[in-house]
């Protein structure tokens, strides 16, 4: 008897629906939530109601393009954390609701483990080469940063992590205090294709093993711009290429420092990237270029895969359904980050 997956993402300002049969992907349809960019940074009770809005016509959507009927459903998947509270509760109460009345299974999954099994979606039409276990996942994303060592799809050690900011929330204020828009992620990434990534200097961490800190680089970037805006009111649009690539190219730095680390100490070549700052071409650039020198085999998820989605999450349910590792619908959501 086939697999048949309806799956729910809402951890953050994505609503996302994917169905997925027997671990192929048949469709996954994400509505953005426009809202926050006015205030350069998503602001959760208008994320919650814009869920709620989205929930409905997204779910339809998927199943349309699936050509699923509800009732061959085997079993519900959805994001039951981390991320931000009000966001949550839209597509756990949706997706326990859903799951009562259709007398099927509800499986947990957590957002974190599926950015990484992203690597693992196959679709009817794109068969791709998947990461043998164990290996290394950078993850990286507006709310994490972490070195996960992956011993199998149910076995996560987490090497290293932030202490404080996420690399992608480094980005974005940044960005926030150069006056670009949000989210910066994008806009670094273009802006730094025609600046100099040498022509400025940025604090880097000097945190031992394998924890990563954005903090620093953030208040740095920030007094640096504060003391050149003083001498000259344009010296931000006057440099601003420059400043996205001097930043983009610290944050890789610190990133693959201890990514490299890592890698290199416990003997692992196989090295996926995950998450939504993963869509950075610089970052790509320095993942190829280790493949390139012949030090790892390398493992780049779709671009439709790295930022939040639902494809995800029905893979992670895939293999829980696959585990038998259901959830009573009484299990409540969690915000904070647990692996
Ligand atoms: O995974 P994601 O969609 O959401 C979270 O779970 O956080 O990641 C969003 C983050 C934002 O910080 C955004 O600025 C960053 O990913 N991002 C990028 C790029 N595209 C998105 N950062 C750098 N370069 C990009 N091209």
């Amino acid at each position: 008897m086939s697999i048949t997956l309806l799956a729910i993402e809402s951890s953050c300002d994505d609503t996302s629906a994917a169905v997925m049969r027997d671990g192929i992907l048949l469709s996954n349809v994400t509505a953005s939530q426009a809202v926050h960019e006015m205030y350069g940074g998503v602001v959760p009770e208008l994320a919650s109601r814009a869920h709620q809005q989205n929930i409905v016509p997204v779910v339809d959507a998927a199943l349309k393009q699936a050509n699923i009927e509800k009732s061959e459903l085997s079993a519900i998947a959805v994001t039951l954390g981390p991320g931000l509270m009000g966001s949550l509760l839209v597509g756990v109460s949706f997706a326990k609701g859903l799951a009562a009345s259709l007398g099927i299974p509800l499986i947990d999954v957590n957002h974190l483990h599926g950015h990484i099994l992203a690597h693992f979606i196959q679709t009817p039409d794109d068969k791709k080469e998947v990461p043998p276990y164990p290996f290394l996942c950078l993850l990286v994303s507006g709310g994490n940063s972490q070195i996960v060592k992956v011993n199998s799809h149910n076995n996560f050690e987490v090497l290293g992590q932030t202490i404080d900011d996420a690399a992608g929330e480094a980005i974005d204020k940044c960005s926030k205090v150069m006056g670009l828009g949000y989210p910066g992620g994008p806009i670094i990434d273009r802006m730094a294709r025609q600046g100099n990534p040498r022509a400025f200097s940025f604090a880097k961490p000097n945190l031992p093993g394998y924890d990563y800190s954005f903090s620093g680089l953030k208040t740095s970037f920030l007094y640096f711009l504060r003391d050149k805006v003083a001498e000259n009111p344009n010296f931000i649009e006057n440099n601003k290429n420059d400043l996205a690539a001097s930043l983009e190219a610290t944050i890789i730095e610190i990133l693959m420092k201890k990514l490299k680390k890592a890698a290199q100490d416990i003997g692992i070549k196989h090295v996926a990237l995950a998450g939504g700052v993963s869509a950075n071409s610089a970052l790509r650039k320095a993942f190829q270029d280790m493949e390139d020198k012949g030090v790892w085999k390398i493992y780049i998820p779709k671009f439709s895969y790295t930022t939040d989605n639902a494809a995800m999450i029905a893979m992670s349910g895939h293999y829980r359904y696959l585990d038998g590792e259901f959830c009573s619908l009484d299990k409540p959501a969690f915000s904070r980050t647990v692996f």
